[in-house]
């Protein structure tokens, strides 16, 4: 594919795809981590167009090729940028201060700097194969100044980026050293999406705080007499597609394997995540002992399935995290758990669609509790698989997913007596009040799935303003 030129190129720090090396040199590819992997795949395997993005390892990229149709341009990072700009400052600066500060934030001017030369290889590697007028869609945190990069050399094109995680409130991003820069990268773009209303906000806020630019409802006038949109348009899911997963013979079978294999308990509770400290997950498990304290729940009749899909394992926070979550599930199992019946079933590992299906329709109770997250497909994901119109989901109102999805069994995960309560009435609810909220749930999951959001979120950039005698102080 050299030298080909695409109408619509997206960039992502990722590639749908992760680069692995054996000890013998030989390579594979395995299917990278997380929700904008998940919703991205989806969207482009409908679509022709090129995925700019990193593989996943350090050195030299592989050329350009094709996965399952859809084009893949592998952006290098060498190991000091791997640390520096993707452990360091994307995930060790931005990703705590946009979610609320869960672990300090740490700040280098050195990350900083990776940061800014790898937004330029990414910004010069979408520019070599955008075509003349494409439509250019960049994701997330991690490339924040691209899209002001791509516009210096490329005005032709048109020029999007949706923030798949929270924004955070203007206290919060001011802590950046460097937070005039992003924002100014950021108005590169014709349109920026955000998952919530109160995210795009608060960026709106920032411009006009922090830039002092001016600004009117979702729109922010730049220095060079621009204006760019910030909207709401919040991801979703492959609803059909996980619907009729979860439908098949195998998926059903292997779910009743799942439970028998856990020793056919009352209830299943499950927990799918991201090993991360935006998840929740040592609120979730405080919350449960307690429960198994008080003698609410017992194994064998109740049993929590934890999956904690490896993270960002060299980043000192993540690594905390998975130490302390293990040392807590050892003593829950210690103290609770008897042969041949656990407590907590604790799987550190990444499965298939076709197992998350299984698992999810095994589960009689999804405990989705992050302190913050910006949507949470697991969330939807559980409710799409639920074709049986039964199980309970409790969600965090600290997710983008809540605004959607009010009618689930709704928690404060800091509140541990609060979500203890949510939990026990999630498991006791009788049947016909579970079914009524997951009908609910099913309607609005049904409705809007992630072609509705990636069309929404194109037409909008189609249809970004070009009019900057509109903008006016708020
Ligand atoms: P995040 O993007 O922060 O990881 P989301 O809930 O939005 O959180 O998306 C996570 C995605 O990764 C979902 O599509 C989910 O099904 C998938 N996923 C999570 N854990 C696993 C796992 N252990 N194995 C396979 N897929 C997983
Ligand atoms: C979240 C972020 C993505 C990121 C993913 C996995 O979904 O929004 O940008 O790719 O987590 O994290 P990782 O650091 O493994 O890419």
């Amino acid at each position: 594919m050299e030298n080909e030129r695409y109408d619509l190129v997206i960039a992502a720090n990722r590639l749908p795809v992760d680069k692995l090396t054996g000890p013998d040199g030989e390579v594979s590819w395995r299917r990278s981590p997380g929700g904008l992997v998940t919703a991205m795949d989806a969207v482009m395997r409908g679509r022709d167009g090129a995925w700019v993005g990193w593989a996943g390892d350090a050195g030299d990229a592989p050329a350009p090729f094709t996965d399952n149709g859809m084009e893949l341009v592998p952006v290098p990072l060498s190991a000091a940028e791997v640390a520096d700009f993707y452990e360091g400052f994307s995930n060790d600066t931005l990703w705590p201060i946009y979610h609320d500060v869960i672990v300090p934030a740490t700040f280098h001017r050195s990350w900083w700097a990776a940061y800014k030369t790898v937004n330029q290889r990414f910004a010069d590697a979408v520019c070599a194969v955008a075509a003349e007028g494409a439509t250019v869609w960049i994701h997330d945190y991690q490339l924040q100044l691209v899209p002001a990069m791509v516009r210096a050399q490329r005005p032709d094109v048109r020029i999007g980026w949706f923030d798949h995680i929270p924004f955070p409130a203007v206290e919060l991003f001011a802590q950046l050293p460097w937070r005039e820069e992003i924002i100014s990268g950021l108005l590169g773009a014709d349109f920026l999406g955000f998952q919530r209303k109160a995210d795009a906000e608060n960026f709106v806020r920032a411009c006009r705080r922090l830039a002092r630019l001016s600004t009117r409802g979702e729109h922010v006038q730049t220095v060079d007499g621009r204006v760019v949109r910030a909207s709401a348009v919040p991801i979703s899911i492959d609803t059909a597609g996980l619907d009729e997963l979860a439908r098949t013979p195998e998926v059903q079978a292997r779910a009743r394997e799942i439970r028998e294999s856990l020793g056919n308990p009352k209830k299943i509770l499950l927990g799918v995540d991201r090993l991360d400290y935006t998840k929740g997950i040592r609120h979730r498990l405080k919350a449960y002992e307690e429960l198994l304290r008080d003698n609410v729940i017992r194994p064998p009749d109740v049993v929590l399935v934890q999956v904690a899909t490896p993270s960002r394992e060299r980043v000192e926070a993540y690594r905390q995290l998975r130490t302390e979550i293990e040392r807590t599930v050892g003593r829950i199992n210690g103290e609770y758990a008897a042969i041949g019946s656990s407590a907590v079933e604790y799987l550190h590992h990444s499965y298939g669609r076709d197992e998350m299906a299984a698992l999810f329709q095994a589960a009689d109770v999804m405990l989705v509790t992050p302190l913050r997250d910006g949507m949470n497909l697991v969330a939807k994901e559980y409710v799409a698989c639920r074709h049986d119109g039964d199980g309970a989901l409790v969600l965090s109102e600290f997710t983008g997913a809540y605004h959607e999805l009010k009618s689930a069994y709704v928690c404060n995960p800091h509140d541990i007596e609060g979500t203890k309560r949510v939990i026990t009435k999630a498991i006791t609810d009788p049947v016909r009040e579970r079914r009524k909220r997951m009908k609910s749930l099913r309607k609005v999951v049904g409705a809007k799935d992630v072609q509705t959001w990636a069309t929404n979120f194109l037409a909008a950039l189609e249809h970004a303003p070009h009019r900057p005698e509109e903008a006016e102080d708020a």
